[in-house]
């Protein structure tokens, strides 16, 4: 495929894009606020990998907002000219976003965060300060300092995020604007905060700098934010001259799940929501929506859906998206399966990562194509994804390989996980794998349950376990009469229970949900994973219990729980083979936690 659309070149207020690929804003705290060499890394390898445009993570610019990056003195213009000066070989343009969380931000001081109005916000929990008329004139100023700073520094423009429901938004919605001034009340006053912050950032930075909007429907009910709303906005901006492209999105923190979508979602599931606001503007569009492909990219370009397209997490999953599939190598392209769990779920832990490339955020310290100085022959035993990745992983640095699977098909638990409802793509990560393995020339023995016999005739210098867990497997029910009861207890607290629940109930079976802690699925994402998948379970009468020591009688009883299954490691260290142990083998986890955990395995030991 040529991607004619996709890779044809585009004008931003006077600024030349290379092609019309993009990475939206996405906070990663890699920096912990500043711009840091390992930040600097984690960008130079995306715009090694062809990206045209990248839109830096929304960065905070007043100290009400303690945001994942800092532009609250001077010292960040010197920040930006090295991210800007490591950038420019790769010709990807940068712009910088600017935003304010408003009632969702924490404060430098501790005090309240600043909103429209005294409303608390739904993770803060404490009531934010109305702003005063000094508050708002002092935020306005610190926008336009910030994009100042951020231009004087090289980045190429500025956005100012006017969506999912922070700062701008809660004035624009009279569900959290119940101000009696002149910001508040009717559509016009309570639009006038975005659009004098929106006019100070252009008189700032000029009229030659691209400056957009990332904007899109917050509505949750009456009173939100919806389309249409946006539409009016970005009209009135653009009127007034002051706005070169806008940016769509959706959702907002009171609905993240719609801001990056799981699974679940549709390829596209934004769409409808973005049509009207790129439809009220003469200008460049931006559209995302849990796109993967630069196949799906030149196909909305080429329909005329938008002008740019991005693909955000997909990029995060492999920074080499561009320049694989622009040499037809589009196979080799490592996919983000829309889990959330290293991205959003590492930034609620600290940092972003990724579930399928443990490498993000540590671009300088692990280059990944590294061959080892002393090679020899590795012998992974299990190909789910946390073996398939350690024998990946030898594989690249040279090493001999050979990996052992006692089934048919390599993927391990994941090929039934996979089998739930919305869950199919959990699937792709292996089947990339697969073909990595083909690819780099392992040595994959199918149907081949390894003995300490079999793994000693093959002369190993490591051995790797990554024998799984044993757990709930989906359950034989073609006898089982429309109706019948099933009982799924969730002992374990991943997604499992919450997919057998769905998918039993989709079979016509009345199902209950129990778990003895006091929610299902306790270690899966709640606004991301459990919510959408409860309002599921909803949908198809599936009851949920908590604190349920004892589970009810049922015709069907399913105990959710996995323990390690490792019957090798100790034969293989009594035979004087060294041996170590992954993934559920060890520890049973995710498919995040399985493939970090081939990345901390040292073949060259
Ligand atoms: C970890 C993470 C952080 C994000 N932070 C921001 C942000 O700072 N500003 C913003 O406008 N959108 C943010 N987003 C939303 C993305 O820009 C994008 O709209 C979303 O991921 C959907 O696009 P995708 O399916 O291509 O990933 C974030 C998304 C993720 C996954
Ligand atoms: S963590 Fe999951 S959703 Fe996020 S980028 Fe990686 S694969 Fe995609």
């Amino acid at each position: 495929m040529n991607y004619e659309h996709v890779l044809a070149p585009i004008e931003i207020n006077g600024r030349e894009i290379k092609n019309r690929v993009v990475r939206t804003a996405h906070g990663t705290n890699i920096g912990q606020g500043r711009i840091t060499d390992e930040l600097i890394a984690y960008h130079a390898a995306r715009a090694a990998g062809g990206c045209g445009l990248t839109i830096l993570e929304a960065a905070s610019v007043h100290s009400t907002d303690m945001g994942t990056l800092w532009l609250h003195d001077a010292s960040v213009v010197d920040d930006y000219r090295r991210l800007m000066g490591r950038l420019a070989p790769n010709g990807m343009t940068v712009f910088q976003q600017l935003g304010h969380l408003g009632y969702e931000g924490v404060t430098a001081d501790g005090g309240p965060p600043w909103s429209a109005s005294e409303l608390a916000g739904p993770s803060i929990r404490q009531p934010a300060k109305a702003m005063t008329a000094d508050d708002i004139a002092e935020l306005t100023d610190a926008f336009a300092q910030a994009a100042q700073w951020s231009v004087e520094g090289g980045v190429h423009g500025v956005e100012v995020h006017i969506a999912h429901g922070y700062l701008l938004q809660q004035f624009m919605s009279s569900a959290t604007n119940q101000r009696t001034d002149h910001y508040g009340g009717p559509w016009e006053n309570r639009i006038r905060l975005a659009c004098e912050v929106v006019g100070a950032v252009r008189t700032a930075v000029g009229p030659d700098i691209p400056l957009g909007v990332r904007i899109g429907s917050e509505a949750v009910g009456d009173g939100g934010v919806t389309e249409h709303d946006c539409a009016e906005l970005v009209m009135v901006l653009a009127d007034d001259g002051l706005i070169d492209y806008v940016n769509l999105t959706y959702g907002s923190c009171l609905r993240p799940h719609k801001i990056m979508g799981g699974m679940h979602e549709p390829p596209g599931y934004e769409l409808e929501s973005a049509a009207p606001v790129v439809a009220a503007v003469d200008l460049p569009a931006i559209v995302t929506g849990r796109f993967r492909t630069l196949a799906e990219a030149d196909e909305l370009i080429a329909k005329g859906v938008a002008d740019m397209v991005g693909l955000t997490r997909a990029h995060i999953a492999d920074p080499e998206l561009v320049a694989k599939s622009v040499a037809g190598r589009e196979s080799e392209v490592r996919p983000c399966i829309a889990g959330n769990d290293g991205c959003v779920g590492g930034l609620n832990r600290g940092r972003l990562s990724c579930a399928v490339n443990p490498a993000v955020g540590r671009e300088l310290d692990q280059p990944p194509h590294q061959y080892s100085a002393q090679t020899g022959r590795v012998v992974v035993v299990g190909g789910g994804p946390g073996g398939m990745e350690a024998a990946r992983l030898a594989a690249l640095q040279g090493h001999d390989v050979v990996l052992f699977e006692a089934r048919d098909r390599l993927g391990g638990a994941v090929r039934q996980a996979q089998e739930l409802p919305t869950r199919a793509l959990l699937g792709d990560i292996c089947d990339w794998q697969e073909r990595e393995l083909n690819r780099l020339g392992v040595d994959v023995r199918l149907d081949q349950p390894a003995d300490v016999e079999a793994i000693t005739a093959t002369r190993p210098d490591l051995v790797v376990v990554a024998t799984g867990a044993t757990g709930a497997e989906i359950p034989e029910i073609s006898e089982m009469p429309k109706g019948a009861t099933a009982v799924v207890d969730d002992r374990f607290g991943g997604y499992e229970a919450l997919g057998l629940a769905e998918w039993l109930a989709t079979q016509g079976l009345a199902v209950t949900l129990t778990t003895p802690g006091r929610r299902v699925a306790a270690n899966a994402l709640l606004d991301l994973v459990v919510q959408p998948a409860r309002e599921r379970l909803q949908s198809l009468n599936v009851k949920i219990q908590t604190k349920v020591e004892i589970p009810p009688q049922a015709d069907l009883t399913l105990t959710v729980t996995k323990h390690p299954h490792d019957p090798l490691s100790a034969d293989l260290t009594n035979a004087g083979l060294n041996a170590q142990v992954i993934g559920d083998a060890q520890t049973p986890g995710t498919i995040l936690t399985a493939i970090a955990q081939a990345h901390t395995i040292d073949f060259a030991d």
